[in-house]
């Protein structure tokens, strides 16, 4: 029996690959920057399975280069906004992804962020390199403190809990705002209110709501209007809750406090993109998964859910069960 061939489109952590090459034909794209959209309808032709990142737009027209052949997408991410799932579904191809593995990286850095932004880490650590600092003083790089504050978590799915958890050990208050039903812990102290009042009354606003149409551009001019002027908000969910021209404008008017980013639109953020030249902005590279263990089981559920939709069994993590009738 010929061994199912698949695209890869990107080098993953060791295990998982080796699973994929030890089952698979694969074809893995060995650069560093991802396969551009043309290359990506290449290599897809004919295959049996794709594994793809999040930097990969998997629309109709990668499903039709790939053909009747194509038995399943396996997205390395616990985010499917780079797939058509819908798409996916009415050909009957079932998608996964990577829940649950990433959850308390994500919360770990969404605190990073926070507490950076709250207590200007960034600007001091550029502070001290650029010879500025000249001796101890009662104001300089005043910030925000934590204790007492109010955080409004935007999305109380797997990661807005992780972060509301850790928000409870610095005894912050909870606020939540979640359209969908949301069952909570008894132990979690967080209090489901309307989003309106979640941006009028939170000192640090987060984000953990998927990307969907509903969710885009969330974060706009309106919704920065209301919030707090010592407002700090973080976005490790995906760069398009935000709207980045109306971030750079109250940021520079100083309308609101500050911002932290691990997730912009688009990525990479270009280097000329205004948001840079804001001492308020920090911004990492779509980083908040990346500890060690968590890329290393990302890659691991990718090639399982990769294989058993090669097998034609159910994917152990799918976003769209109902492939399966
Ligand atoms: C995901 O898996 O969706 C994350 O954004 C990766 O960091």
């Amino acid at each position: 029996m010929p061994k199912p061939r698949v695209f890869v489109t990107r080098v993953i952590l060791d295990q998982g690959l080796k699973m994929v090459q030890d089952f698979c034909e694969a074809d893995v794209w060995p650069e560093e920057i991802p396969p551009s959209p043309e290359a990506l309808l290449e290599r897809v032709r004919g295959v049996d399975g794709l594994l793809c990142l999040l930097t990969d737009r998997v629309d109709q027209s990668v499903l039709d280069a790939a053909g009747k052949s194509l038995k399943v997408i396996s997205n390395h991410a616990v985010g499917v906004d780079n797939v058509d799932v819908g798409a996916a579904s009415l050909r009957g191809i079932p998608v996964g992804n990577t829940p649950g593995i990433l959850t308390d990286a994500t919360a770990d850095l969404t605190f990073a962020l926070l507490m950076a932004a709250a207590r200007r880490v960034v600007e001091g650590e550029r502070f001290v390199r650029e010879g500025r600092w000249k001796t101890w003083s009662p104001s300089l790089l005043l910030g925000a403190d934590l204790k007492g504050a109010t955080l409004g978590i935007i999305g109380l799915g797997r990661i807005g809990k992780a972060v509301a958890k850790r928000a409870a050990g610095f005894e912050m208050r909870v606020l939540f705002a979640d359209p969908n039903p949301v069952q909570l812990d008894e132990k979690l102290a967080a209090v489901q209110v309307d989003l309106d009042v979640l941006l009028r009354q939170s000192d640090f606003v987060s984000l953990h709501c998927p990307l969907t149409d509903q969710t885009r551009r969330l974060m706009n001019r309106t919704a920065f209007e209301k919030m707090k002027p010592n407002a700090i908000l973080v976005n490790t969910a995906r760069g398009g809750v935000v709207d980045h021209q109306a971030l750079y404008d109250v940021l520079k008017a100083r309308r609101i406090f500050a911002a932290a980013l691990d997730v912009t639109d688009p990525e990479p953020l270009p280097m000329d993109s205004p948001l840079l030249t804001l001492d308020n902005l920090i911004v990492v590279p779509h980083i908040a998964s990346a500890s060690r263990s968590s890329r290393e089981r990302m890659s691991l559920m990718a090639a399982e859910n990769l294989i058993a939709g090669l097998r034609g069994e159910r994917l152990p993590h799918c976003v769209n069960p109902e492939v399966y009738g």
